[in-house]
This record gives C-alpha cells, structure tokens and sequence, in this order.
C-alpha cells in the first residue's frame, strides 16, 4: 500500500493559538493541513474566511487543503487562491456546472477537487473524474467536527478508488470525518490515500504521537 497522507483539520484545533497549532502539525510530520470553510448556508455552521487562511500562511509552509462547504464557490474561489490556498476542494452538490468551476481553479494555477456529501452516489462525478486533483468523499455529514465515522461510505471509497484506476490518473482520494487511529486502517484498506482528521489529531495528549500512531496503524 502507498503510503498514506495525513491532513489534520485546523477545525478541531485551539482558535485561539492556531500559529502555533499549525506549527505543531508541520514539527509532527503532517503532509496537508485542511482548512475547512463554511458559509452557514451550504452547512449549519461557520469557519475559516480567506482572511484568516492568508494570514496562516505566513506562519505555514505545509499544503493548504482548502475544503470549501458554500453554496456559492466560484464567488470565493480568487480569495482563497489569493490567500495562498494549493488546492480548493468545493461540493459537486452545491455547482450547476462543476467541470466549469475546476478548470477556473485550474486556470488560477491551484489544484481542484470535488467532494461528496455521504448521500450523494459518487459515479456522480464520473463525467468530470479526469480533470480533478482530488477527489473527497465524506464520512460524516459536513458542517461539525466530532462526528462518528460513517462505516457505510467503505463501499463508496472503494468505488471511488476503482474509478480512479479506471483512469490511470494520479487523483488523491481523500476521506473527511471521523477517522482516528483506530478506524483509520478501513477508508486506507479501502483505497483512500489523504485521511482528513481533526478531534483525532488536535484533541490527543500528544500530536506527534498519534500522527505516527495513525500512519503505523495502515503499515
Ligand atoms: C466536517 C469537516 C471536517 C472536520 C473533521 O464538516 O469537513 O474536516 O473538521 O473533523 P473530525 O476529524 O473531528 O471528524
Ligand atoms: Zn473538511
């Protein structure tokens, strides 16, 4: 198995210091860190404006996984690029045209992903796979952290890597939500090859540890 990419979620992380959470995950060892951004219409919640994502780039060097759960993307696509984003994840639910919003971010020199709410059949993005980065599907309904990983989205992570070898592309299939040490090894066993995790990561006694703990779990 490749090896795997952990992207902790700056959602579960301390608002109050985040300069110093981010440097934490980048000292343990992280490959992305995911910004999760919500607009309190596409999700019943709020997060992460391209003010505050410009200003944590200055203190970060890592790959900025911009995951954007608003209903309006191409409306906030310059401002995350502008800030600094390296790719921009938004919902095939919340475009008419997703293929016209992926090469937008394209043309802006920023990688493109899709992600899929856990109700939402994946082939959905079949007509459109070949022009992603990265393809995201969730396992917890969007919008909160802290949520239980739903087992049911195994199956559709495994149709989702076998469209993905389908193609002969180098698309990321990563998974958000609810993925801890312990249940880790089902979305990689599954084909999933960027694990999203917040409370698992920010929430832990000690980050480097159960960063090494969840990469060894999938040796
Ligand atoms: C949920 C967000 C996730 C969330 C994951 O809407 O997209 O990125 O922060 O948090 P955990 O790992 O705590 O489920
Ligand atoms: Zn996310």
């Amino acid at each position: 198995m490749a090896q795997i990419k952990i992207a902790p979620s700056l959602l579960a992380a301390d608002a109050a210091n985040l300069g110093e959470e981010l440097k934490k995950i980048e000292n343990a060892g992280a490959d992305y860190v995911h910004i999760d951004v919500m607009d309190g219409h596409f999700v019943p919640n709020l997060a992460f404006s391209p003010d505050i994502t410009k200003m944590l780039r200055k203190c970060s060097s890592l790959v900025f996984d911009v995951h954007l759960m608003i209903s309006e993307p191409m409306k906030y696509i310059d401002a995350f690029v502008e800030a600094g984003a390296d790719i921009i994840t938004f919902h095939h639910e919340a475009v008419d045209n997703p293929a016209e919003v992926i090469d937008y971010i394209h043309s802006l020199g920023v990688k493109a992903g899709v992600s899929v709410k856990p109700a939402t059949d994946v082939e959905v993005v079949s007509s459109y796979l070949d022009k992603l980065d990265l393809l995201l599907i969730m396992t917890v309904e969007p919008g909160f952290g802290g949520q239980s990983y739903i087992e049911a989205m195994n199956e559709k992570i495994k149709k989702a890597r076998a469209m993905i070898d389908a193609l002969k592309k180098d698309i990321e299939l990563e998974v958000d939500g609810g993925v801890t040490a312990e249940n880790i090894n089902m979305p990689a066993d599954c084909g999933a090859n960027v694990m999203v995790a917040g409370s698992a990561i920010f929430k832990a006694p000690d980050i480097s540890e159960r960063i090494a703990k969840m990469r060894a779990a999938v040796k």
